[in-house]
């Protein structure tokens, strides 16, 4: 029988609810940002206090737009970690106390398994799969073996690679996060004026990782001049970007198929899965494997992720106990299965 899971994210400064069922239907999502622009990032205090301040009319609005009550929701699942502590604790208690009322399941979403089990509510993808997580506070290659088992082949030492998007951004002057006018920012540019160093791309013995801080003090440099060009700059950079996650990704594909690892896909996801220009340059990455990306809507932070990696969850009968504490840190590794 179709069952109904709720989703809330509260890990950042996006305070996220869906509710998705076991058939893969999206039967409503909301998703409110937090204005935090004036200070340039995320300040968690005040991040904390608005996830608090608008959920219970978040809850009652995807109610009323789905036309159900708490009565017929199966399961609830929010993002325990990473992120955030002081938003995740908000969420967290919001949601097991709602399981809690309806003695329904709670299931303790990690934020990254969410980013990379998205794919798998929108397109038919089996596992195991290659992912590319790019996001904010993450740019990892990893191989999803299972909604709870995760092998990770490279990280980034330094920046994730969409705060280097965010840092950049930030000093050419765009609003936080600066992501989505990066890129329309790069539409009107000439990728090729400005030479920018691609780190690590001839380290052999780091073949799967990342590193954007000399990428992002080589844009500084540039910006120091004048007369700079910020829409090529912008498209400089983010084609760095590009190449960075297509070279990375060729390095792993090859190493699947050295070690005989038959992948269904390779997947981008994660709010640096949004960048369309990004996307197109990782479709010509194999011929063989077919590389996939989440709608645009549902790369950055939302809830409909969570509720379908409580959906995954759920229907391994992995549920979570009411005293589950949320955790700041929590690798994908550390899942248990
Ligand atoms: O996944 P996400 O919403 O939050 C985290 O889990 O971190 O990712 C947010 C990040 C921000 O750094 C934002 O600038 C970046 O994703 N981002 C983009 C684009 N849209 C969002 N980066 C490049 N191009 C975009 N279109
Ligand atoms: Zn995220």
């Amino acid at each position: 029988m179709e069952k109904i899971i709720l989703g809330v994210e509260t890990s950042c400064d996006e305070t996220a609810l869906a509710l998705v069922t076991t058939q893969k239907r999206l039967l409503a999502h909301k998703v409110t940002s937090q204005a935090h622009e004036a200070f340039g990032g995320v300040v968690p205090e005040i991040a904390a206090r608005a996830h608090l301040d608008i959920l219970p009319d978040m809850m009652r609005d995807i109610l009323k737009t789905s036309a159900l009550s708490l009565s017929h929701i199966d399961g609830f699942a929010a993002t325990c970690g990473p992120g955030l502590i002081g938003g995740l604790h908000v969420g967290a208690s919001f949601t097991k106390t709602l399981a809690f009322i309806c003695q329904k399941p709670f299931m303790a979403v990690n934020h990254l398994a969410a980013h990379a089990l998205t794919i798998r509510l929108t397109h038919e993808v089996t596992f195991p799969f290659l992912l590319l997580l790019a996001s904010g506070g993450h740019c990892q290659i990893l191989i999803v073996r299972s909604a709870c088992d995760y092998k990770l082949l490279g990280r980034t030492l330094d920046d994730a690679a969409g705060e280097a998007f965010d840092k950049v951004g930030r000093l050419m002057g765009l609003p936080y996060p600066a992501g989505p006018a990066f890129e329309i920012l790069a539409l009107t540019g000439d990728a090729r004026r400005y030479k920018l160093p691609r780190p690590l791309l001839t380290d052999k013995t780091r073949p799967f990782d990342f590193s954007f801080s000399g990428l992002k003090t080589a844009a500084r440099l540039i910006l120091d001049h004048k007369n700079v060009n910020h829409a090529d700059l912008a498209a400089s950079f983010q084609k760095a970007v590009s190449d960075i996650f297509v070279n990375r990704l060729k390095n792993a594909l090859a190493w699947c198929q050295e070690n005989r690892i038959p992948l269904s896909h390779v997947v981008i996801s994660g709010g640096v899965a949004a960048n369309k220009t990004i996307r197109q340059d990782l479709y010509e990455l194999s011929k063989t494997i077919p590389f996939i990306a989440p709608p645009i809507s549902l790369c950055t932070d939302n809830g409909a992720m969570v509720a379908w990696a409580g959906v995954e969850l759920y229907n391994n009968s992995i549920t979570y106990g009411l005293d589950f504490q949320p955790r700041p840190q929590w690798p994908l590794e550390e899942l248990r299965n």
